[in-house]
């Protein structure tokens, strides 16, 4: 769609070269989707001066859809919040819910930071397992303006090589359209807080993870799409110490955060609908005083948001 003097318009279909309508109608016919047809083209480059290269790198594209690969992975780039995010194998695609996360983990911030002089020094944000970075690095790239007057020391921290390999070339990527949004970033391998240096030991203002918290039981029912191409590391979880299912790295995340974060601090993780008792319960035992949830855009517990 095109957008003039804040008019959008659909694109004038019949001025639309006749090669580009076959390619969408072949490509569609591969994937079995308008939608998605129009997604892959939409990602080359359809102005390049050799559109037989166009035509193989779609029907290419079309092939690996079709074979089972998400789209997504498909692209090698998706859509979270304001960043557009390199994605392949090695990490979770980046899910809408989580960017309901960022939207609760900014509003801890702002609670935090108001509570405090803007002369203590930057805010300390760790997001644990962080993927492909999508929430530490929408927090470098949206948490200033929400903090206003207070900077951000943000850490983005994985065990898996792999993914802490995909944040870097995203944290190159922020770097070349916001460097002091990149700035803010540390990258740090890890086992959930054992990447932090002890120096941060109660100087954390806020824990943000979305941990694996699919069960061994549910990874065999997940969609193949999903089952047969996210890394298994990301997704899945054993049963918590209270019995509930997929929930260990839940716990570990809640029951490690008193150590990590000042007296003001806020933890928010998400989990499944399903673990969202489970986990007040953790945070309570952990010696969390305000306990609670928060649900996404779809109306489901998704998060707990513990606050010391
Ligand atoms: C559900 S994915 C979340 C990725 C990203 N934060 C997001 O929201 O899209 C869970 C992440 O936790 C990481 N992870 C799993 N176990 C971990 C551990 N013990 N310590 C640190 N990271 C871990 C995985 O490698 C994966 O990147």
């Amino acid at each position: 769609m095109t957008a003039e003097a804040g008019v959008v318009r659909e694109p004038d279909r019949a001025a639309a070269p006749a090669a580009l309508t076959a390619l969408l109608a072949d490509v569609s016919a591969l994937v079995g989707s308008v939608r998605e047809a129009a997604w892959i083209v939409e990602h080359l480059d359809t102005g390049a001066d050799d559109p037989a290269a166009v035509r193989d790198a779609a029907l290419a594209l079309a092939d690996r859809r079709a074979a089972g690969e998400p789209l997504q992975y498909v692209l090698g780039t998706w859509q979270f919040r304001t960043l557009e995010l390199a994605v392949d194998r090695r990490v979770l695609i980046p899910r809408p819910e989580t960017e309901q996360v960022v939207e609760v983990a900014l509003a801890e911030l702002m609670r935090v930071a108001s509570g405090r002089a803007a002369s203590r020094g930057p805010l300390v944000c760790v997001d644990l397992g962080t993927g492909s970075g999508a929430i530490a690095l929408s927090l470098a790239a949206e948490g200033v303006g929400t903090v206003a007057g207070a900077e951000l020391e943000i850490w983005a921290t994985d065990r898996s090589v792999d993914a802490l390999d995909v944040v870097r070339a995203n944290l190159d990527a922020l770097a070349a359209t916001d460097p002091a949004a990149a700035d803010r970033v540390t990258v740090a391998e890890g086992s959930w807080f054992d990447a932090l240096p002890g120096r941060l030991e109660r100087r954390v203002d806020l824990v943000v993870a979305n941990p694996p918290y699919v069960s061994e039981e549910e990874y065999a029912d997940l969609d193949p799409t999903v089952r047969d191409w996210e890394p298994v590391g990301a997704l899945v979880a054993p049963r918590g110490s209270s019995g509930v299912a997929g929930m260990a790295d839940v716990e570990a995340v809640v029951a490690g955060a008193v150590r990590w974060l000042r007296p003001t601090g806020a933890l928010v993780v998400e989990l499944a609908p399903s673990q969202a008792y489970g986990a007040i319960d953790a945070a309570r035992r952990a010696g969390f005083l305000r306990v609670g949830t928060a649900r996404d855009l779809a109306g489901r517990l998704r998060m707990l948001v513990a606050e010391r």
